[in-house]
């Protein structure tokens, strides 16, 4: 029996030794110079894809204590198609006109400094029917980061993201995946963030050519799949036609991760 839990994303905050945290990957961040717009460096050998299998229901109950996800059980043919870094002048905006003609929503994990410098693109995501949610301020490892510390990265991006949209997000991806039950709960029990990894990674930081990419994401795929991808690479954006139409050729629908988070399939 499949319920939708739309209603349970709006909560009361949980006791924290309820909190059942899921997903999370340990990870090497990189330690190149640049403050944003990083690639999400792993330590694990290059993306296998991973079963095709979807992950099987979970208990209403258990489902709604968790507060962070890299897949969600359900049955239908749903992805959720996430861009990280953004936005980019050029390339966030050649994106986005390949999504709209496919009508294929996705979310974007934006960089707070990115959006204030082009906050017009974040209002294209919103009126577009896109997600827009966090990737911190300036791009840091927020596990390294003291409570301050990530508090003030996560202010200052919902400030901007507030200033240029009039949107409160709701869920934050950590840079590099890099994060633990204190960050987790930090983010969910002042912000109300679900944090949001993925469960498809086609490295495509490495930059390793359009059709090597579009080919990773449809061979990763899975019902309640999180595709993760970068939205300032132009080989990245070259490779979205060809893994959107693969994909949608086989039945897959494109829904933002609030909607893929509202379509989890529970038991009762
Ligand atoms: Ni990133």
């Amino acid at each position: 029996m499949r319920l939708l839990l739309s209603s349970l994303w709006i909560r009361p905050l949980l006791s924290l030794s309820a909190l059942s945290l899921v997903g999370c990957v340990s990870v090497t961040p990189q330690t190149q110079g640049r403050a944003v717009a990083m690639p999400e460096a792993r330590s694990q050998a290059p993306a296998k894809p991973r079963s095709k299998r979807s992950a099987p229901p979970i208990s209403a109950a258990g489902f709604a204590r968790r507060i962070s996800h890299s897949s969600v059980p359900t049955s239908e043919k749903l992805l959720a198609m996430t861009f990280d870094d953004g936005p980019h002048p050029k390339l966030t905006a050649r994106l986005l006109d390949l999504l709209a003609q496919r009508g294929v929503k996705a979310t974007f994990f934006v960089v707070g400094r990115n959006v204030r410098t082009y906050p017009a693109l974040v209002r294209r995501m919103i009126a577009e029917g896109h997600e827009v949610a966090s990737h911190t301020d300036t791009h840091p490892s927020l596990t390294k980061l003291s409570e301050a510390g990530i508090r003030q990265e996560l202010e200052r991006t919902e400030e901007a993201i507030v200033a240029a949209a009039q949107i409160k997000p709701v869920l934050l991806r950590p840079p590099y995946g890099a994060t633990n039950e204190r960050v987790n709960r930090q983010a969910f029990s002042q912000f109300g963030y679900q944090t949001i990894l993925w469960s498809v990674d086609p490295e495509d930081w490495r930059r390793p050519g359009p059709s090597v990419v579009a080919s990773r994401l449809v061979a990763g795929a899975h019902p309640g799949g999180i595709l993760l991808a970068h939205d300032i690479h132009a080989g990245t954006i070259d490779a979205m036609p060809q893994a959107l139409d693969a994909l949608l050729a086989q039945g897959y629908r494109f829904v933002t991760v609030s909607q893929l988070l509202s379509s989890a399939t529970v038991l009762p």
